[in-house]
């Protein structure tokens, strides 16, 4: 059995502590917030008995195999290093860090502890994705030379630490975007980044006069401070020519939320969202084929149960991570690269 902590119990930990308590090969040992009354409540919901407010006592117990971090952006690395220098495995949410330099020292705690360190790319283990990358390695998609995604939302800043820079790091960028871009660049093939160039504006702010639409919260939800992007859009060239354009809101004036990947191959093309597709050439005719693969809920298709069965796989048979820390830094370069390029108006080479 793998003894489980989840440290930080907000809005997402309950996607974490759920596919925790359905793995059988896990013990939800702890849960743990520095908001006590959380903490208590949260372990009273899941029945679990050791609480804690202090993520340190939580890597002081020999009892505990695994930690999986559900906290603000900023204290990311900073778990992430001291969780694993203390021998513990860790599955840390997205993004993996909040500059590049940060994630370099995560990439260095992983490798001299020899755990698992995996970031919370849940997105690669939702149905469309594994159906999509299974065509990919056939080579149904020949090279991937071009990708497009896109996170519009016209309200929806979480607000609370979410829009304050300072715990955050940015805006629907650091939030959304590493998602997407992490999405395309994995099924991409992961190339190195060589060049950026993108533009963040903050012209509308948070929106939160708007009335009648419903959109995710911080559990510490607070709309009365916003320091943070509300769109974002880059173009990102990789070291084999091959390129990604992208574009992420929390606030817009579009008729509607979106959502959209697709990919352009030398064979093939491909929708990953909205619905998953590909684009076949065959007999001198263009085909439109949709894969049947159950429609999307809440939870990406049981994807947060996938991400949890395979970070505990890989904590209990010695790996490898399916999303080590090298992977989390290569987003944060591409990330970091984004804010660069647009606070000094060109394009940054990398
Ligand atoms: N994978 C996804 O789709 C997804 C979706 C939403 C959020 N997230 C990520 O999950 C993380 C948490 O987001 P959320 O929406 O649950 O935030 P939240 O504000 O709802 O919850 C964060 C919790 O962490 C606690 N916390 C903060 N710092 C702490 C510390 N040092 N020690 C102990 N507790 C601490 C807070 O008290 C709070 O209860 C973020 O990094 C976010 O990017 C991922």
């Amino acid at each position: 059995m793998l003894k489980v902590v989840v440290i930080g119990l907000g809005t997402i930990s309950d996607m974490h502590i759920k596919s925790y308590v359905a793995n059988e090969q896990v013990e939800l040992y702890g849960l743990c917030d520095m908001n006590e009354q959380r903490a208590k409540e949260k372990a009273a919901t899941y029945d679990v008995r050791q609480v804690y407010t202090d993520p340190e006592d939580v890597f002081a117990s020999p009892d505990v195999d695994a930690v999986s971090i559900c906290t603000w952006n900023k204290t990311h690395a900073d778990l992430a290093v001291r969780a694993l220098r203390a021998g513990k495995h860790v599955l840390v949410e997205k993004p993996l860090a909040m500059t590049v330099k940060e994630a370099e020292l995560v990439a260095e705690a992983a490798r001299e502890s020899g755990n698992i360190l995996q970031v919370g790319y849940v997105r690669r283990f939702g149905t469309n994705a594994q159906v999509l990358k299974s065509f990919i390695d056939k080579d149904r998609l020949g090279d991937i030379y071009y990708a497009k995604a896109s996170l519009l939302r016209r309200v929806g800043n979480p607000g609370g630490w979410f829009s304050d820079k300072e715990r955050s790091g940015g805006g629907p960028l650091i939030d959304l975007g590493v998602h997407i871009i992490d999405s395309c660049w994995y099924l991409m093939g992961r190339p190195k980044v060589k060049a950026i160039t993108g533009h963040v504006y903050d012209h509308l702010g948070n929106r939160s006069h708007i009335k009648n639409l419903s959109f995710y919260k911080a559990a510490d939800y607070d709309a009365s401070a916003n320091s943070v992007e509300d769109l974002a859009n880059a173009l990102i060239t990789f070291e084999n020519c091959s390129s990604l354009m992208v574009d992420v809101s929390y606030s817009l004036h579009t008729k509607k939320d979106q959502l959209s990947m697709q990919l352009f191959g030398t064979k093939g093309g491909a929708e990953l969202e909205p619905e998953l597709l590909l684009v076949m050439e065959e007999n001198d005719t263009i085909l439109n084929v949709e894969p049947q693969i159950d429609q999307r809920t809440f939870d990406f298709n049981g994807a947060f149960q996938k991400q949890i069965d395979a970070f505990a796989e890989a904590c209990l048979t010695g790996g490898p991570s399916p999303a080590p820390a090298e992977d989390g830094l290569e987003l944060m370069k591409i990330l970091e690269g984004i804010y660069q390029a647009s606070e000094q108006k060109k394009t940054v080479q990398l």
